[in-house]
């Protein structure tokens, strides 16, 4: 499968949303990936459920949703009707893992299982076959901006011989970081969708950006 590239608006304007996300739109880009933060699970709070409502307005393109929240399943029903097509919660907030897969899938969405830089993807082999993407956090979450952890490559690989072991169809998504100085070596080590906030929107040209990391070959 060709990699996919899912900017993070959260790097975006949000006083002028609308003309990154028609730039984003007109772009190569796969996904929108929106970073919901409630300041409680991470120190930050960014959008939620009205802002996703109005962004899913200006688009045709896959709504991917990384919660960043305690107690995710009082949402999953109205993250469903606000339009995301990909919900993302994270291990680390979830005691009931399995049950909250099971109910973003029966809401209607594509479930993900987002994991800090300090979790292990051991955690993830009595669930991995049920998870339709797993999201590698490549900084600890709550921030555009920060530096990649190296430590992520490793990950990935583990976490590739873990689906395939299982058989599972499992996406990788990278998320933190992302730059074309890691791009190449994140999708060799088996990665399968790029998330870029800062790389993208503080780039002088961020459409060319966006083609630049479509085009990156391993
Ligand atoms: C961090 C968020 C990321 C963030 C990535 O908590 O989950 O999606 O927007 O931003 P960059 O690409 O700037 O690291
Ligand atoms: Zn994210």
């Amino acid at each position: 499968m060709a990699h996919l590239v899912a900017p993070s608006i959260l790097a975006a304007d949000f006083a002028d949303l609308k003309t990154d996300l028609e730039m984003v739109e007109k772009s190569q880009a796969d996904w929108h990936h929106l970073d919901v933060m409630d300041g409680v699970f991470v120190p930050n709070i960014s959008f939620g459920l009205p802002v996703i409502n109005a962004i899913k307005k200006h688009t045709t393109k896959t709504l991917d949703v990384h919660l960043m929240i305690v107690d995710p399943d009082h949402f999953i029903v109205d993250l469903k009707n606000a339009g995301a097509d990909i919900l993302t919660v994270h291990y680390e907030a979830c005691t009931h893992l399995h049950r909250t897969i099971q109910a973003i899938k029966d809401a209607g969405m594509k479930a993900g299982v987002a994991l800090n830089p300090h979790t292990s993807i051991d955690l993830l082999k009595d669930t991995i076959t049920d998870i339709d993407m797993v999201v590698l956090m490549s900084v600890n979450p709550g921030f555009g901006g920060q530096k990649f952890i190296e430590n992520t490559y490793e990950k990935v690989r583990s976490l590739k011989d873990l689906i395939t072991k299982k058989g599972a169809e499992t996406l990788i998504e990278i998320d933190g970081g992302v730059t074309d100085a890691n791009a190449a070596k994140l999708l060799a080590a088996g990665a399968d969708v790029l998330v870029a906030g800062s790389f993208v929107f503080r780039s002088s040209d961020p459409t060319k950006t966006i083609a630049s990391l479509k085009a990156v070959e391993i």
